[in-house]
């Protein structure tokens, strides 16, 4: 695992554009595999400007989601179908059937599911995987005790996460008990890991992610197996962390043909 500190969010984002913009110099029709929440908009602004200013090209790109709510249709203002166009997909030029997020409007979960994993595996598998985590330690919607070789299939959300994921919803009363989201298992199998974390209320779960025994108590703490798995923090998320110092010395003597 590398754990790379930036002093804001802004930083981390930033490499994390870069680092996605080398993949797509390097491999044009990469998978990516992508994320929601508030953590990855940064990166998605980042990444617009590059395509706008720096003419980072999309075009042959495809594009899985991690994940999606049951129940929610695609223009549903809380979906993540919905989150995707608005902050990312329709500011680039990446075709859209080249874009995938499991459907929360599915009527036969098992079978959509075994089909996302299906349109995965015939896309040649996810290059690089973008991931946030939850407060819980969760990565996708893989709440904790999820098994470490999980596949893409339904979870039931924590209250916990519900009430994270509230304020993007009009009435808490509508935030949805399930979602389908892709497995541990699945996340395993991507070739390249890159996790964001910020905030103070992530610097517990980046500990026990880091530092901690591997277990399906922390979902996230399994990438301590992944062979390429790298960790773009802000300080307040690093704050726990008791190699900090470690750390920031490791990535300051990088070589430099390791740097981004
Ligand atoms: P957040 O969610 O980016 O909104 O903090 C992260 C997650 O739950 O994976």
């Amino acid at each position: 695992m590398e754990v790379l500190i930036h002093p804001t969010k802004h930083a981390a984002c930033t490499l994390g554009a870069r680092w996605i913009a080398r993949l797509l110099r390097q491999k044009p029709d990469a998978v990516l595999g992508l994320a929601t929440g508030s953590t990855p908009v940064l990166l998605y602004q980042e990444l617009i400007r590059l395509h706008r200013e720096e003419g980072l090209d999309f075009r042959k790109v495809t594009t899985f989601n991690l994940d999606e709510y049951l129940g929610l249709a695609p223009e549903h203002p809380a979906s993540y179908h919905h989150f995707m166009q608005e902050n990312f997909f329709q500011h680039v030029n990446i075709p859209r059937e080249n874009t995938h997020i499991p459907d929360g409007l599915s009527t036969d979960v098992p079978a959509t599911c075994q089909a996302y994993e299906d349109k995965i595996r015939q896309a040649g598998g996810i290059d690089l995987q973008i991931l946030g985590i939850g407060g819980d330690g969760h990565i996708g919607f893989n709440e904790p005790s999820s098994s470490l070789s999980s596949r893409t299939r339904i979870k039931t959300l924590t209250e916990r996460t519900r009430q994270d994921n509230a304020p993007f919803f009009a009435n808490p009363a509508d935030i949805p008990q399930h979602v389908l989201t892709m497995g541990v298992g699945t996340i395993m199998e991507t070739r390249e890991v890159l996790l964001l974390a910020f905030g103070p209320g992530k610097a517990a779960p980046i500990a026990a992610t880091v530092e901690g025994p591997v277990t399906a108590f922390v979902p996230a703490s399994i990438l301590q197996f992944h062979p390429k798995a790298t960790l773009l923090l802000d300080e307040e998320a690093a704050g726990l962390l008791q190699r900090a110092e470690y750390y920031r010395w490791v990535d300051a003597h990088k070589p430099t043909w390791q740097r981004v």
